[in-house]
């Protein structure tokens, strides 16, 4: 039997990582952060100085990536490369903006492919991502798409960064935000849309746990549960 998956995709923001994180606990699953990918090619680029527009380089950087994923305290994961722990340093403002770039490839989004079908493990995977429902995981049983307003979500995300300490003005987070969005959106390759057989919840003003309880409900229903 193939392992079971359940699929979070949608904007930043939008609350996917927290959901995520507890559902993978909940099941005892595990837990594929297909950002983190998109991200740490970006940041491999910018060290190595690869330009962000040379295709075919970036693919191959992404297909090489000596990448490992390292749980370490409740709900993170450390990303280390060649050994080097850079689980901050890809969450930079500068990294994400790069990271979108890159994840509009067409061929670096086929050099990730298999590293993220390979993550389908038993007992069962939560992928978090874009297009996990759309295109890495189209038989998935269970599909969220988790959205939310682009202000609730600067907002949360100009709380974490004051929390790390960078200057950021919420009105240029929401700009960004919107900019990435369409971009995210708009690009041919895999955009940003719910699968047509995603469950669509949006998270503004409502709590991480009551999102949690509707997608357990859900997987409840669909049987996902042992
Ligand atoms: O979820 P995130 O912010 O860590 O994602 C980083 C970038 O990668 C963001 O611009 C969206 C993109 N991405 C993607 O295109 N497909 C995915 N499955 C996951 C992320």
């Amino acid at each position: 039997m193939s392992v079971p998956v359940i699929t979070v995709d949608g904007p930043g923001g939008a609350g996917k990582g927290t959901l995520s994180y507890s559902l993978a606990s909940e099941l005892g699953w595990h837990m594929l952060d297909s950002g983190a990918l998109y991200r740490v090619t970006a940041f491999a680029a910018l060290a190595k100085d690869v330009p962000l527009t040379d295709e075919q380089a970036l693919a191959d950087l992404a297909r090489h990536l000596a990448l490992e994923f390292v749980a370490a305290a409740e709900g993170l994961t450390q990303v280390m490369l060649s050994g080097e722990d850079i689980s901050l340093a890809i969450r930079s403002e500068s990294c994400s903006a790069a990271a979108s770039k890159v994840a509009a490839m067409g061929a670096v989004r086929a050099a990730l492919l298999d590293r993220q079908r390979q993550m389908a493990i038993a007992p069962g995977l939560v992928a978090d991502g874009r297009d996990m429902g759309t295109v890495v995981f189209p038989e998935a049983p269970l599909k969220i798409f988790l959205t939310a307003s682009a202000e609730a979500r600067a907002e949360r995300r100009y709380r974490q960064l004051l929390a790390k300490g960078e200057s950021v003005t919420l009105a240029r987070l929401l700009e960004t935000i919107e900019e990435r969005d369409a971009r995210d959106s708009n690009r041919a390759e895999s955009p940003l849309v719910p699968a047509t057989d995603a469950l669509v919840i949006d998270s503004t003003g409502i709590s991480a746990s009551s999102v949690l309880d509707t997608v357990l409900r859900e997987a409840r229903l669909r049987r996902l549960l042992s």
